[in-house]
């Protein structure tokens, strides 16, 4: 009877490790921890660990920290886990709705082609996930030579939550402006890796050209806003997975960020 109990209880305990593991949520493992009474030093120094870099996290999406040229070397797992989680999914999903709601009731859309609308390119409709796998999650430098040979291919996939929002925003009639901080001499490939991830019908791609190369992201994207609106356009709203998508002025309506813990442009 008594070996009875200690069995189940192991089996209780090694099945709530288990969960533990596969939930990465810091406020679903605290909640965890305490109803279980679970409490071992391993335990709580991977807690401490996982609170720190969910804490480095947030204050990346805050705009808190900046200019980070590597995610800090003791939070890589944790920043790969993340981004390829479900919460990263549902957290993108859930900006998705949020720019649907704004956009049920934001804009008197006129009709006359002038309502725009800007979205990035990598990390909000194309993902660079597959090259940053084989480059350490953010925990590399970055070799921008090896980062375009890669774009080169062509062979980012879709993010499905913005794929789906791109075309019904077409399907209201707004334009759509591709803002990049992409070079002019990938556009051929860009081009051709948003035609095969499922996206057609913007109104205008825009990369950086060498002239751009001497402004910082922030600005050249400021700039290209100008441009729209001298030439008469609404600028509803911005999607971008960086804060130089959509700080500076001239701005949007509305801008929307999404996730991205993995790098930073400034
Ligand atoms: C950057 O990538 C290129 C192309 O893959 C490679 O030749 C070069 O050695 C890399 N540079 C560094 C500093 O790793």
């Amino acid at each position: 009877m008594a070996r009875n109990l200690v069995v189940s209880i192991l089996a209780l305990t090694s099945l709530c490790i288990g969960l533990v593991a596969a939930d990465w949520n810091i406020l679903n493992y605290h909640h965890h921890r305490k109803s279980t009474g679970l409490r071992s030093t391993a335990t709580s120094s991977a807690s401490s660990l996982k609170s720190y870099c969910e804490s480095w996290r947030i204050n990346v999406e805050l705009n808190n920290i900046r200019e980070f040229e590597v995610v800090p070397q003791e939070c890589v797992d944790y920043i790969k886990h993340y981004m390829t989680s479900p919460q990263y999914t549902a957290d993108s999903e859930r900006t998705m709705d949020e720019v649907r709601l704004y956009l049920s009731k934001c804009c008197n859309l006129g009709g006359d082609g002038k309502d725009a609308w800007i979205f990035d390119v990598d990390d909000t409709l194309l993902s660079t996930m597959p090259y940053y796998k084989k480059h350490g999650y953010g925990g590399e430098k970055l070799n921008k030579t090896s980062l375009e040979e890669w774009m080169k291919q062509s062979k980012a996939p879709a993010l499905e939550h913005t794929l789906k929002l791109f075309h019904e925003l077409k399907d209201k009639g707004v334009k759509i402006f591709l803002i990049s901080s992409r070079s002019e001499t990938l556009r051929s490939s860009t081009v051709d890796n948003l035609i095969d991830a499922g996206y057609h019908g913007w109104a205008n791609l825009i990369l950086r050209g060498l002239d751009d190369e001497f402004m910082k992201v922030q600005q050249y994207k400021a700039e290209a806003r100008k441009r729209l609106i001298n030439d008469g356009y609404r600028i509803w709203g911005i999607i971008g997975d960086q804060w130089s998508s959509i700080k500076g002025l001239p701005s949007a309506k509305r801008t929307f960020k999404l996730p991205n813990s993995m790098y930073y442009l400034s």
